[in-house]
């Protein structure tokens, strides 16, 4: 019966929004100032940059592990369908409090060449790492890479190599541009209102022209995936390509057409993967299960940006829940929340620790109230197509599905969707050769399509620049 109601009521709104005939008027979007007036007179140079924790921060760090208070015992059997299992956060307090050695670990976070520079009154921090090779035959491609929420430039350190390392049989390589977004980890945070994807896109797309890129390709998942999607949309002069491993087609036609299959899926997705997305009342469910946070920090982000990033028992506990379950939505159900399946707890608290050190739990939380403020949610934004070259790369344990034939009706040009065999949220931090591999793959297809009209001499040979799918 609820099932039956929850169809109905998904059916309605998806009426209402398709009748709705408010014209798409293309925003305007403003190289606004998001800094404090301090900044006003920033230069833009780009300064190198070392992470460097003081020490004092540490300590006060294994002051406030070492007196916390006792620990909620989790219900027997729980696992972790209640949140964290609270006995098992125990173990990773005591490791990161004895075992945990920052001095290490910032000097591998320091590995990679960073940055920072002035971008619209904010310090953006960035790696930018360029391949290492001699040989001046390979091309190289700049690659903006963007994470997101509750990700940071950490997720990059292992696919960072193997995206800059050159392949025997590809005539390029990247060199690879990891931004920290701004309001999380080491860039700084807005001081007004209204800093959402498409305004941060704003903001990449300046850093990528800051560095001499005009032409470049994007990859992205979670915020980083939306960032992307937006910037292919507002400069396709500037985007080469864009790889997505997480594409979101939002286009309203597509709420209909995910509520039609719900009773004839044939029309909507392979059969083969209709157990993604169907029962609609299943995934429907499991997805209210598994976004309460979002609810929160879109309508009150400062309240539980206070209390999460007060303790560092706080913090631990709210994104090392994400690391679980959003891998595989199966950990719940294990003791041990299948959190060393895929990562190390040192991997995992480096994340963490980028959030500690500064500060930053609550302006990377009110991304999700900017992108959900009346005047984003009716800009028509994800109306507009993108009509670059794109590719999909669909996550077996990704948090929701799009198929196919709803994605190219917001990406025109969809050169490549890949079903991949492993993987959940953060596959480059998870399983990043699967990663690497699907981004060459897709670089290489784009610049052979390139090259092709580049011989033929077609006008407009960027723009044109389509073929059709393999699947
Ligand atoms: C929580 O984790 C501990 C340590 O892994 C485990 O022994 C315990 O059974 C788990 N508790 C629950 C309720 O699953
Ligand atoms: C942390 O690592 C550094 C560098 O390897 C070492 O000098 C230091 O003694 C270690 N600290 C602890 C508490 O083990
Ligand atoms: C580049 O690679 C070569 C060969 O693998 C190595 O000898 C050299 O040290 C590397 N240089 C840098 C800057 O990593």
């Amino acid at each position: 019966m609820w099932k039956t109601t929850t169809v109905i009521f998904v059916l309605a709104i998806g009426i209402a929004l398709l009748l709705r005939t408010n014209p798409v008027n293309v925003p305007d979007l403003p190289e606004t100032f998001w800094g404090p007036e301090r900044n006003k007179e920033a230069s833009k140079e780009v300064r190198s940059f070392t992470i460097a924790v003081s020490k004092s921060v540490i300590d006060d760090l294994n002051e406030r592990l070492k007196n916390r208070r006792e620990l909620v015992e989790p219900l027997e059997d729980a696992a972790w369908t209640y949140g964290m299992n609270t006995t098992y956060l125990k173990d990773v307090l005591e490791y990161w409090s004895t075992n945990y050695n920052w001095t290490e670990r910032q000097a591998l976070l320091n590995k990679y060449p960073q940055y920072m520079t002035n971008i619209q009154g904010l310090d953006i921090h960035f790696y930018r790492v360029k391949p290492n090779v001699s040989q001046t035959k390979l091309k190289i491609l700049p690659l903006l890479i963007l994470h997101g929420w509750p990700g940071s430039v950490v997720e990059f350190q292992k696919i960072i190599p193997l995206l800059t390392t050159p392949r025997p049989d590809k005539d390029f390589v990247f060199e690879v541009i990891a931004p920290s977004l701004p309001g999380y980890g080491f860039s700084q945070a807005a001081v007004r209102q209204g800093l959402g994807p498409p305004q941060m896109a704003v903001i990449f797309k300046n850093l990528m022209l800051r560095l001499g890129h005009d032409k470049f390709y994007t990859q992205g998942g979670d915020w980083g995936a939306a960032i992307i999607t937006h910037l292919s949309t507002f400069f396709p002069n500037n985007v080469l390509g864009t790889h997505s491993n997480m594409c979101m087609g939002k286009v309203k036609s597509n709420t209909l057409w995910r509520f039609i299959g719900a009773f004839i899926p044939s029309l909507v997705v392979e059969s083969e993967y209709a157990n993604r997305m169907y029962p609609l009342g299943y995934h429907t469910g499991r997805l209210l299960e598994e976004t309460g946070y979002m609810h929160i920090q879109a309508s009150k982000p400062d309240t539980i940006g206070t209390a999460v990033a007060a303790s560092p028992v706080a913090l631990a506990a709210y994104i090392l829940e994400k690391f679980s379950t959003w891998t595989n939505p199966e950990y719940r159900f294990r003791a041990d929340g299948g959190l060393l399946e895929k990562f190390t707890l040192d991997e995992l608290l480096d994340n963490i620790m980028l959030y500690w050190v500064t500060n930053s739990f609550t302006t990377s939380v009110r991304l999700y109230a900017e992108q959900f403020t009346k005047a984003s949610m009716t800009n028509g934004i994800d109306e507009l197509p993108v009509d670059v070259p794109v590719a999909c790369a669909a996550f077996p344990h990704e948090l929701a599905y799009e198929p196919k034939s709803l994605l190219g009706n917001k990406f025109t040009n969809l050169i490549q969707f890949n079903h991949l065999p492993r993987g959940g949220h953060f596959p480059a931090f998870e399983e990043p050769t699967l990663l690497a591999d699907d981004i060459f793959n897709f670089v290489f297809t784009v610049e052979n399509i390139r090259k092709k009209n580049n011989a033929k001499n077609t006008p407009n040979a960027e723009k044109k620049i389509k073929e059709p799918m393999k699947i």
